[in-house]
Parts: structure tokens; sequence; C-alpha cells
């Protein structure tokens, strides 16, 4: 455990604010999202007095609901997947900003009716025209949805109007730059938020804070002392009931292209100038530029993809992929990917960054191992032990924390040696975990016009553009059987395993 001493530190991204009072229109509001954590966000952040008190929230999909009915499933959404309601009156005050504006995504009479439904609850809620539009919806009406806003348009003020795109951004590289041209049509950047709700959690924010406030550790951070990087984001579940989604997307799409790719950029990135928005996001597309898949004239060197077959979860048996509801019984999608990755600059240069990621895996964790190099020269060959390289644990979730692991002597008469951690916790250190999935966060960045946990146009292209040649591989007719496998509840199939032990290294094992 490490000691915590109160660091007087004024990180801006911390600082407490109000954002003036709006209108957050969400698209696709009967959906789960919106209902499991988009309005709890909302709510929560009430509760904490971050939001004005004509903070208003118009749902818009399809279905013929009432304002009521919104209510009352916003208010389930709240119960059963949020903290719950404080208190009766309090949750009736926040209802009373609650609407619901019946629409069809395509029908250009849909966004009129709701611009004037707008304009009409600007003055009821004095709500000055600030609006922000969350797109949550099925990603294959983000054009329709970005168009049809344009042209009614209710996105031409950029100080006023806000557009929030939901993951996954395109679906390849091509889809990426026009669904970008689209959203440049009709605004500006500026205006954009394109989330990834990676860089929502203070996990991931920490690794900025950890690497840019301390300077112990950035002169090791480099191919100097480092010999490489494991990013792992495993996860228990599996595909749950997203067949739908999932088939088309696998774990690169889902995982690798946005989430593992903005840990990789903060993990590797140059230090920005700045705590500003662009200043970080510079720093950020200028390193997904310089890297690369590492043998991309042998790609199944350095890109695995694997299925889940049947398997146990928590003493229970579980249903293999192919065997999900929805699930094509040949289907090709990956729910295991494993890459390797390299960098073409100074600070990097040979030091591979693997990255896996899967679902059904034996535990939910995700964290960056910085492997440390061996020592150059070991005095202690003569009691017969070498001595183990030093590895930085930053563990985004759960247990959220940073461990050092390094080798001490061991008490007695003999110089034995023995690795130990030193362990910073979140939980212990601050009397709570580093907390949930950071929609409140996000939204109330957007709120206050702060882009820099958002996605830049370039950025997202730039991810995209390291993925293409795996997904084009992948993407080629291939005989199902032989797709790589793994049994449910346990870890990454044998290539992967493979891919890593061909470098004379070996994945982590994550405890259980
Ligand atoms: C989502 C993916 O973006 O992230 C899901 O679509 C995945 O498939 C989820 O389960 C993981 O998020 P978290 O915050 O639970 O690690």
């Amino acid at each position: 455990m490490v000691a915590l001493t109160e660091n007087p530190l004024r990180i801006g991204l911390q600082q407490q604010r109000v954002p003036e009072p709006s209108i957050v229109v969400f698209f696709g509001a009967s959906g789960d999202l919106t209902k499991r954590k988009l309005v709890p966000a909302l709510y929560k952040l009430k509760q904490e007095r971050k939001l004005p008190p004509e903070l208003t929230i118009v749902g818009v999909a399809r279905r013929e609901w009432s304002h009521d009915y919104f209510r009352e499933q916003m208010r389930e959404g709240v119960m059963e997947f949020s903290g719950g309601v404080t208190s009766e009156e309090d949750w009736e005050e926040f209802a009373k900003g609650l609407f619901y504006c019946p629409g069809d995504i395509d029908n250009p009479l849909s966004y009129q009716k709701l611009k004037a439904f707008l304009g009409e609850l600007d003055e009821q809620r004095k709500t000055r025209g600030n609006r922000v539009f969350y797109l949550s919806v099925a990603p294959n009406f983000f054009p329709e949805a970005i168009r049809q806003l344009g042209g009614a348009g209710m996105l031409e003020d950029p100080r006023r109007s806000k557009l929030v795109i939901e993951k996954p951004f395109g679906r390849d590289l091509s889809s990426a730059q026009s669904l970008n041209r689209i959203v440049k049509q009709v605004c500006r950047e500026e205006q954009v938020y394109r989330i990834d709700h990676y860089l929502g959690k203070e996990t991931v924010q920490n690794l900025l804070v950890f690497r840019f406030a301390n300077s112990i550790f950035e002169p090791l951070w480099n191919r100097q002392y480092i010999d490489h990087v494991q990013i792992t984001v495993a996860e228990t579940v599996g595909v749950e009931d997203r067949a739908g989604y999932y088939e088309k997307s696998g774990a690169l799409r889902d995982m690798v292209q946005n989430h593992l790719m903005q840990v990789f950029c903060l993990t590797a990135m140059e230090p920005p100038n700045s705590l500003d928005a662009d200043a970080i996001r510079t720093e950020k597309v200028k390193v997904i530029q310089a890297t690369h898949l590492a043998d991309l004239a042998h790609l199944d060197r350095c890109a695995v993809r694997g299925q889940y077959t049947a398997g146990w979860r928590k003493g229970k048996p579980v249903v293999g992929y192919r065997d999900e509801p929805g699930v094509d019984p040949n289907s090709m999608t990956p729910t295991f990917v494993g890459l390797k990755l390299t960098i073409d600059n100074w600070r990097w240069q040979g030091v591979p960054f693997y990255l896996r990621t899967g679902k059904r895996m034996p535990k939910k964790v995700s964290e960056v191992a910085i492997h440390f190099r061996e020592v150059p020269h070991t005095i202690f060959q003569a009691t017969g032990k070498q001595a183990n390289p030093n590895v930085l644990v930053m563990r985004i979730q759960p247990d959220e924390g940073i461990a050092l692991r390094f080798d001490v002597k061991m008490p007695g008469a003999d110089l034995r040696s023995r690795s130990v951690e030193m362990d910073f916790g979140y939980g212990a250190s601050f009397g709570k975990s580093s907390g949930g999935d950071a929609y409140d966060r996000l939204i109330l960045d957007c709120m206050m016009g702060d882009q820099t946990l958002f996605t830049r146009s370039d950025e997202v292209e730039a991810a995209w553009r390291v993925v293409t040649p795996v997904l084009e591989a992948w993407e080629s007719p291939t005989d199902p059987s032989l797709m790589p496998e793994y049994e449910a509840g346990t870890w990454e199939p044998q290539a992967a395993e493979e891919m890593i032990n061909r470098d004379g290294r070996r994945w982590r094992r994550l405890h259980t």
C-alpha cells in the first residue's frame, strides 16, 4: 500500500464547473443506452449539483411515447441501472425537465417538428438556444441523422449546438472518412464530440497524470529501459443479446480500433505542451500515425483472432459463440483479438506493444503492463537466480490502481532475492473506487465545450488505418473450421500464445 499525501496539483480536467442551461436531445431514446446510461448519468450530475436547474432532456425515437411514459421509462433506468432516486421530490424536479418527441430519423418533417418543439422549450425552460444532439442510434443511421440535422439548420450556430456521436465511428477507414465528410458539411470540428467511453474512465485519464505529473517515470519511458508493453482488456461476458450488432463488428471493431487504441495512445504519446484539448489530441494522432502492425508482410505473425467455444462461467456451463442467439453457426466474427504493434519513432523503435482483448475470458480486467528491460549485467549469477525484470502495471479496472514489481533481498544470511509489489489502489487511497463508466463526466465535458476526452476526426481515421490490413485480411473468405478457438472461461487462443512466445515473451497471467 502506498501512503497518500495530499497533492495540491490542480488538474484542469478535474475542476468543478457548471455548464450553461441547455437542452440535451437523445436520438434513439427508446434504446438501452439512453435508459441504462445516459439519463442516469444526467440524473447523477443533477444530484451532484453539477447541472443548472434549467437543464432539459428531450428523447427522440420512432415509438409514439408520451412525455409521461418517457419519464416512467427513464425512472426505471435510474432505479435499475444506477443508484436509484434519492427522494421523490428530487426525481419530480428532474422529471419536469424530461420530454419526448416522436420522430423518424429519415423524415425531414420530424426535424422541423423537433426544431419547433425545442424553440418552445427554450421559452419555457430558459435554455437560451443551447443544444447537445446526442446520436445514440444504430451506426447506419448516423449519416442520415447528421445530414438531416444540418438540413434543418439545427447545427448552424457553432457556439450553441453540439453533436455527440457514439461509437463505432465508421466500420472501416473509408466509411469513417465518408462520415467525417458528412459531418464537415454541416458543422465544424469544434462542435463534434466523438465518444469513446474509455476516455471517461478515471484510470485512463490517470495515464496522463501519472506520466506527466511525475518526474521519475518519464526518463524511463522509452526504448532504452522498456522491453515491451502489454495492453489487456478482458471481459467475462459473452456477446449477450447484441449478436445483431456484434456479428458485423467483432472484437477488432468493437474494442481494438477505439478503446484499446485510446489506451495505447495515452501510454505511448509524447508529452503534450499543455492540457489543451488539441495539444493532447495532436500528440495522440502523431503516435498513431507512427504505429503499424509489426509485420505487414506476415500478418499471421502480428495479428491473431479467436472465438470462444462452450465452456464455464462461475461454475455454470455457457454456450460457444456460434451457438449464441442470433449468431451465424459458421460465423467468422472474432471475439478475441491479439495484435503486435510497433511504433516508428525515436522513443519506441523496436519496442513491441502487444494488445489483446476478448469476451468470455476468466476475468474482467483492463490494464497496461510496462515490462522493463533486464539489468544489463547481473552480479547475482552465483546465487543461481536471474533478477526478474521490473513491471509497472496500471490497472484500469476493476481494482483500479498501479503496481510496481521489483526484486528485493529476502531476509536471511543468503543473498537470495524475490519479486515484491508496491501497490497503490484507488479504493484504499481515496476511500472509493475510481467510479463507473463515466458517461456523466463525458456529457458534462461536452456541455462545457471541453473536447479533450473526445476523438478528433484525424485520430479516428488514423486508428482505422492501423487496423485496416487485418480487417481486410480477415474479411477474405476463409474456411470456418480454421477460426482459432478458446474455451469460454479460459485465456487467449493458442495462436495468441504462440505470437508472443515467438519473441521469447509471455502474456501476463492475470489471476482469476
Ligand atoms: C463497449 C463494447 O464499447 O465496451 C462492448 O461495445 C464492451 O462490447 C464494452 O463490452 C466494455 O466496456 P467496459 O467499460 O465494461 O470495459
